[in-house]
């Protein structure tokens, strides 16, 4: 596995390399998601093809006074989780962004509302990023968890509005066995928050079957959702919206791409997750 620690080295790659690219970003602390992130992305590669993943904590993504300074970096570890995945180009700048850089990537309609009303300023960081690693490693393809839906819609309609010739690929999320969907995250909650974060995927489940059997009112849905959450103490909603899979507007009334979307804080550590509902 090569190991890459700087843009220029990693341009000087790209322009060399002959062979199928599929980028895999991250900012670390790998888990069994990413994992799944990175067997996809040997399976767009191609046995012959270089799977590549960036390992960069990206400070433009955390708004001031969130977890970035908190936020895990188990450098080795990673390293080895890679070398063990067959990862062929690992690449975790330490130089990223000039002090005096002057120019961001902001999407400005899909980042208005669900998580990007609640952490301004974030998708930019996201979107100013995900373009730098575009244009740094040229990959054929790129693979983003669904997990973070309200991402992945942001970053195919980058793609889309500003030509990047490069092929998103959305991977369905991994849960454990109780439902919660894997996350860097999850390592902050203590085992009683552990037990009660399944209510997240329960409020969904919840909803899916009541929209299975015909309840069209996402204002009933989403009461239904809330209930649900209420029933964990230290849970609290940040938000729950059922929105346009594609367009993430919020629907009044079931239909085609809806999917249900929420953060909830369970303790101080807030979750995200989703559900297709049609
Ligand atoms: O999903 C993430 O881990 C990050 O938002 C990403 C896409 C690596 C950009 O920093």
């Amino acid at each position: 596995m090569k190991i890459i620690e700087t843009v220029g080295e990693v341009q000087a790659d790209a322009r060399e390399r002959t062979s199928r690219s599929v980028l895999v970003p991250t900012m670390g602390a790998l888990h069994r998601g990413h994992l799944e992130l990175v067997r996809v992305a040997r399976e767009h590669a191609g046995k012959d093809g270089e799977v590549a993943v960036s390992i960069f904590v990206n400070p433009l993504q955390f708004e001031p006074g969130s977890d970035f300074e908190k936020y895990p970096r188990p450098e080795s570890v990673d390293e080895n989780v890679c070398r063990d995945a067959g990862v062929n180009l690992l690449f975790r700048p330490n130089d990223m962004y000039f002090d005096d850089r002057s120019v961001y990537v902001e999407e400005t309609a899909l980042s208005a509302g669900l998580c990007g009303a609640a952490r301004p300023g974030h998708f930019r960081g996201v979107c100013t990023v995900v373009a730098k690693l575009f244009n740094l490693l040229a990959p054929d393809a790129a693979v983003f968890g669904e997990k973070d839906h309200q991402q992945l819609a942001i970053i195919r309609r980058m793609v889309r509005d500003l030509n990047f010739p490069i092929e998103i690929i959305g991977v369905p999320t991994v849960r454990e066995a109780d439902g919660l969907a894997l996350s860097s995250r999850n390592q902050y909650l203590n085992a009683d928050e552990r037990a009660q974060a399944t209510v997240l995927y329960r409020a969904m489940t919840r909803v899916k079957e009541l929209a299975d059997g015909g309840q069209k009112s996402v204002g009933e849905l989403i009461d239904v959702a809330k209930g649900v959450i209420a029933s964990a103490k230290s849970a609290r909603v940040d938000y729950i919206s059922i929105v346009d899979a594609d367009n993430l507007q919020p629907l009044g009334v079931l239909q085609p791409n809806a999917v249900i979307a929420l953060a909830v804080f369970v303790g101080k550590t807030r979750l995200i997750d989703n559900l297709r509902l049609w």
